[in-house]
């Protein structure tokens, strides 16, 4: 299936319209990881796969969260799924993240995609439940000087210097919930060898916006600036081996859940790419041609078709149900991606 914008529309995601920024530990200090996120990262994507879980599976499930980085994105899913009956397990490898998580202190911010979560907001109405669920978790805390040590203090006070009127607040997970939160150190990798901790099936696996990180693909925001790197990474079969174990492993009705970066969705060609599988920037429906970014590097190759979705459909293992919006940082159309991926069979 090649990427075209024949998706069904669904309500886009915030609009960000002040300086951004991507969370106070960016990067892992020891390996440059990126470890960005923040609560209810594309929510639509998540409340669907969280009803799907549900729909599926009313009498219970395990849901794994691999990549959860510090535990923003099990929160967010513990808030969708309330029911003790989900056991929901936060997996990461960076031992930065799981520090922070084991802190169990979060910041959320004005100015930010999640701002809808601090007490004076005004949000819309799927935001207000959201908000409703995370306050069934989390209750508000004072920054004392441990809270804010866990934090990258330089950005952090940049970010108070640059932005007037910026706020943020603390949280922590309720004493009463901390039990429900369950962050452990482990990688997709080890999918295969994944013991259950429950007799429930397992329903879903998520790792959204990591997938890169796992196969190489170094398209960064700015696609111009990393032609080049990362083009040994045989992509398509560290993809189709990673597909193969999610499959074995995935009870049927099961769904896999990606993200909605640009990285889990247009992935640049590499060495063992054979030219036929490839397409040009400049014919791929990402390229903007009234962008003098895109303009300088036309001839960039991509997979024509994301290996990604080759692997998941083959032999129709997988069909997506869900679906979000993706696009280059630098610019250019929004796409609609599928990023709910369910095992019919
Ligand atoms: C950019 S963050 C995304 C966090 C979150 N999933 C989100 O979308 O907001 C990527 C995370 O993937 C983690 N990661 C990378 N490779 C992994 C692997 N093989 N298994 C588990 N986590 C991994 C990194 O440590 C990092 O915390």
């Amino acid at each position: 299936m090649q990427i075209t914008p024949q998706y069904r529309k669904i309500q886009h995601t915030p609009k960000i319209n002040q300086p951004a920024f991507k969370g106070l530990m960016r990067l892992d200090p020891k390996t440059y990881a990126p470890l960005d996120s923040w609560f209810f990262r594309d929510y639509n994507t998540l409340k669907a796969a969280a009803d799907e879980i549900k729909y599926t599976f009313p009498q219970g499930a395990e849901v794994l969260d691999y990549a959860c980085s510090n535990g923003e994105e099990t929160i967010s899913l513990k808030a969708l799924l309330p029911d003790t009956r989900y056991k929901i397990i936060g997996y990461d490898t960076s031992e930065s993240a799981l520090k922070l998580a084991r802190r169990g202190i979060y910041t959320v911010f004005s100015h930010w995609h999640d701002s809808f979560l601090l007490p004076d907001s005004s949000p819309n109405r799927i935001e207000r439940s959201l908000k409703s669920g995370f306050y069934n978790i989390m209750e508000e805390t004072g920054p004392d000087a441990g809270d804010l040590f866990i934090n990258n203090k330089k950005t952090y006070f940049m970010l108070k210097k640059g932005l007037p009127g910026f706020v943020e607040r603390f949280f922590r997970i309720s004493p009463e919930m901390k039990e429900e939160i369950d962050i452990r150190r482990g990688s997709i990798q080890n999918l295969a060898k994944y013991r259950s901790q429950t007799s429930k099936p397992l329903g879903a696996v998520f790792f959204r916006n990591a997938l890169y990180q796992l196969c190489g693909n170094d398209l960064n925001e700015t696609i111009e600036q990393r032609k080049t790197s990362t083009f040994s990474y045989d992509k398509k079969a560290i993809i189709e081996d990673f597909v193969d174990k999610l499959y074995s492993r995935l009870d049927r009705g099961g769904i896999f859940v990606i993200g909605d970066h640009i990285k889990d969705h247009l992935f640049l060609a590499d060495k063992m790419t054979p030219d036929e599988e490839t397409i040009f920037f400049k014919d791929s429906p990402f390229f903007n041609e009234l962008d003098d970014r895109h303009k300088k590097v036309p001839f960039i190759r991509l997979f024509k078709e994301s290996p990604l979705t080759t692997a998941l459909e083959k032999n129709n293992r997988f069909t997506p149900v869900g679906y979000s919006t993706t696009r280059l940082v630098t610019g250019g159309k929004n796409m609609i991606v599928p990023t709910i991926w369910k095992i019919l069979k």
